[in-house]
């Protein structure tokens, strides 16, 4: 049985719009499924005839080529919430295309915390386990309850637990994939409105609390989106210098016996003065990207006012969209990018987006 009331083809086909770059050439087919048994059906109906799919959620973490894609953009727009209770701790399950800060803002303003660290983060509240979103001192992995899964190899569907997603630091098994179709997400919450402990110090100094201390979830919530904004974090569709794929690169992990060797770089390049920042990490040390960006050379807005594609005004680490670029166009950039930070420091960046139908130049 098909769900027409839940589900509607598109006759604009360009998949630009699906995206908050705002870049993508266009698909066979575009199907918005409104509801998860028109998303279950249309999967398993495409599935079955062999054709090529891919899942749009909230399209902010997609980098789609310029000659689009050969096959059909199912795009998830089931929405809804539920709250419940086990063990004496509040949950919330949403409906994988729930906008994720309308989910977020929801649950602050039910009296609820958890959440309010990842305020305004664009996108669809089931795509994030898929490259567990953080921000701001939490990620999805510390609050993740469970998520309920379409296996498109078996056709089945169950809820799996986060414990066998693999997450890490933004990634897991789902991503890249596509084999599996995120249903519904499920989070824990805290009651009375009480924050998540916060770890991330420019936040903990913004709201006055102890690094590690909590507070008033409503309070975090402003808090970060005011934080996020200033760097043109938050989604702004008049503001092409928020059209982005939020951080373009991950921040870069280094073994800790290379260390030494890149600190030589920098403070060869910089002066022996200059502060590095590096946190600790599992594999070794985490380096900031929009650190090494910015040093390399490439600075808030590179290269150019009226270049079509560059690095925010507000932030080295996204890449924008100014209205007119193609994705060959942002494509580059990042290369260059790449290149320059490799070149200057000897650190190699990866891109945090998932590419369809394109791919970064190859490396100088
Ligand atoms: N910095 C610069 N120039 C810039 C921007 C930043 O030099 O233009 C330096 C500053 O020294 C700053 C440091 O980079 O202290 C870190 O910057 P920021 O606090 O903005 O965090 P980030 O490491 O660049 C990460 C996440 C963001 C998340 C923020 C806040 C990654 C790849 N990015 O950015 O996540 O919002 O922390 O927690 O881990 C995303 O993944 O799309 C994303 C936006």
């Amino acid at each position: 049985m098909t769900d027409s009331h839940h589900m509607a083809s598109s006759p604009d086909t360009t998949l630009a719009s699906l995206t908050t770059l705002r870049l993508g050439g266009p698909a066979k087919a575009v199907i918005e499924c409104g509801s998860t048994e028109a998303l279950v059906q249309t999967v398993r109906d495409l599935d079955a005839r062999g054709e090529s799919v891919l899942l749009i959620g909230g399209g902010s973490n997609l980098v789609i080529g310029d000659d689009g894609f050969d096959g059909t953009a199912v795009v998830i727009a089931s929405s809804g919430i539920e709250y419940g209770e086990e063990d004496g701790r509040p949950f919330v399950t949403a409906e994988a295309g729930t906008d994720w800060d309308a989910l977020v803002a929801a649950t602050v303003e039910s009296g609820f915390g958890g959440l309010e660290c990842l305020s305004g983060i664009p996108g669809a509240a089931g795509t994030t386990p898929v490259q567990n979103v953080g921000a701001y001192g939490v990620e999805v992995a510390d609050v993740l309850r469970r998520v309920r899964l379409l296996d498109r190899t078996t056709g089945s569907i169950s809820w799996v637990g986060p414990d066998d997603l693999e997450l890490a630091y933004r990634t897991s098994n789902l991503k890249g994939r596509d084999s599996q179709v995120v249903l519904a997400v499920s989070f824990w919450l805290n009651p009375e409105q009480r924050s998540a402990p916060i770890a991330y110090r420019e936040l903990a100094r913004a709201i006055d609390v102890a690094e590690g201390g909590t507070a008033n979830a409503a309070d975090v919530r402003s808090r970060v989106l005011e934080l996020r904004a200033s760097k043109g974090m938050v989604l702004d569709p008049t503001d092409h210098d928020t059209w982005s794929a939020g951080s373009f690169f991950t921040n870069p992990i280094v073994a800790e016996g290379d260390l030494d060797a890149i600190l030589k770089r920098i403070t060869n390049r910089l002066g022996t003065d200059v502060s590095v920042p590096r946190y600790p990490a599992d594999a070794g040390v985490k380096l900031s990207a929009g650190w090494l960006i910015e040093r390399a050379g490439f600075t808030k807005g590179f290269p150019s006012d009226d270049a079509p594609a560059r690095l925010s005004t507000k932030h080295t680490l996204a890449l924008t969209n100014r209205g007119s670029a193609t994705t060959a166009d942002l494509l580059a950039l990042a290369g260059r990018v790449r290149d320059g930070v490799c070149e200057a420091f000897g650190v190699e960046l990866h891109p945090e987006p998932v590419f369809v139908n394109c791919a970064m130049p190859e490396k100088n």
